[in-house]
């Protein structure tokens, strides 16, 4: 694939590393930032062709198949809609709009449009997100109950993202973009989010948008998600996931922790993973962030895809019911009760309730639980489908 990319900045370089590592085949020829300084900057480090600072100039580019939109928030919208002029593929870093009302224009537009549409959800393809999302569709935990996500961090490292009227909003937007996509794919994507309750607070930070909060989202199902998210934790970059469905539990440390502990007095150091607080005493250094964090396996589905005639597993449809949730998360926080979410399209199931569970033990009873005693009896607690009376059963 030969790609252009509209931002020099922070993620512009990590997706660069990501598409341009390993011997890869796809190569970003064209490169958009604001200053021309770091365009050319951009261009000489990654070895890219053409640079320039006006994004249209980008992105008709004759040899540009499809376009990476790595640009603050405000200017999604903008880009996309050039993509549609232009008929080019495109993909969206997260969040796709600064509210559902952008992002649901823009859905349209590209789907008016009749071009390939990717939403750059990285979390959702990190090896161990992968993994567990894998075992939870073949069943391994059961009916997902909750799903909870958490990222949270000392705060972004740009003005935009400060500023709410380029950003859209704090941190619930910024991180509770990662979090609601990640729920929805382990409870499944099909699965309609109704209502959410949230509670956010400026708690530090001297800006307008919220800095901390934490919500729960309802699913038609009885799930229920849970996100968490702040820009001020300190001590890096907290993503951790906690799931529990009826037949078992996983829990991810996502980055903070993954297994590689290191201690430095500070001599020779330098860079130790995003956000990282400190480069001295013990640390905890990430292997392979690209890997990691999931933009390797994300630009091989949207590659993939594109060149196989397929939609990607993360789409400007899924851009859209994030920013639906967190629109109706938003007015929570304000109105301090559950809010629906307002999606105008819905296109997964419907009417699926969570009465259709209930586990029978035979024809008189419910199985409420089974139990192993320590004192070697197995127990079984019931219920009468007819009378509704709970009673225990010994199984010797
Ligand atoms: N994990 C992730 O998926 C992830 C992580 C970080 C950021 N992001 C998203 O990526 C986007 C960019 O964030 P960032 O952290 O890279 O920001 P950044 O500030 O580091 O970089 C922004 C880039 O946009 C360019 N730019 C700004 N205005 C422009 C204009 N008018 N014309 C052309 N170029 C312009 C800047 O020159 C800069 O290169 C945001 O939407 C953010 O939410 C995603």
């Amino acid at each position: 694939m030969k790609i252009a990319m509209l931002g020099s900045g922070f993620i512009g370089r990590f997706y660069t590393d990501s598409i341009q590592g390993y011997r890869s085949k796809d190569k970003v020829v064209s490169v958009c930032s604001r200053k021309e300084e770091n365009a050319r900057k951009f261009a000489e480090k990654y070895k890219v062709d053409h640079y320039t600072t006006d994004i249209e100039e980008s992105i008709s580019h004759p040899n540009v198949e499809v376009v990476c939109v790595s640009l603050p928030n405000n200017l999604h919208e903008e880009a996309v809609m050039l993509c549609c002029k232009h008929k080019k593929p495109v993909l969206v870093t997260k969040p796709l709009g600064r509210n559902a009302e952008e992002a649901f224009r823009m859905l349209e537009a590209v789907e008016k449009a009749g071009i390939f549409n990717g939403y750059l959800e990285d979390l959702v393809y990190t090896p161990k997100y992968l993994k567990a999302e894998e075992s939870i569709r073949n069943g391994a935990l059961g009916r997902i109950l909750w799903a909870k996500s958490r990222e949270t961090h000392p705060g972004p490292h740009s003005d935009w993202f400060w500023d709410k009227s380029q950003s859209g909003g704090g941190c619930i937007l910024d991180l509770g973009c990662h979090c609601v996509e990640i729920a929805r794919g382990y409870i499944g994507k099909d699965i309609r989010p109704l209502e959410v309750m949230c509670w956010a607070d400026t708690q530090v930070k001297p800006i307008e948008a919220e800095d901390h909060a934490i919500g729960l989202v309802k699913y038609e199902n009885g799930a229920i998600g849970q996100f968490e998210v702040s820009w001020t934790f300190r001590g890096g970059l907290d993503l951790r996931d906690e799931v529990m469905g009826t037949e078992g539990t996983v829990w991810i440390n996502g980055f903070l922790r993954t297994g590689m502990d290191m201690f430095s007095t500070g001599k020779g150091s330098d860079y130790v993973s995003e956000k990282s607080e400190s480069n001295t005493g013990w640390m905890f250094p990430v292997g392979d962030e690209l890997n990691e964090l999931g933009y390797n396996h994300m630009f091989a589905d949207m590659f993939d895809s594109l060149e196989n005639g397929k939609s990607p597993s993360e789409t400007f449809y899924d851009g859209y019911v994030v920013n639906a949730v967190l629109d109706a998360a938003l007015r929570s926080a304000q109105t301090r009760i559950w809010e629906p979410v307002d999606l105008k399209v819905w296109r997964g199931k419907t009417g699926v309730s969570k009465e259709n569970y209930q586990q029978s033990y035979d024809d008189q009873f419910y199985l409420v639980k089974e139990e192993m005693t320590h004192y070697g009896t197995k127990k079984l607690i019931l219920k009468d489908k007819k009378t509704g009376k709970i009673v225990e059963k010994i199984v010797d």
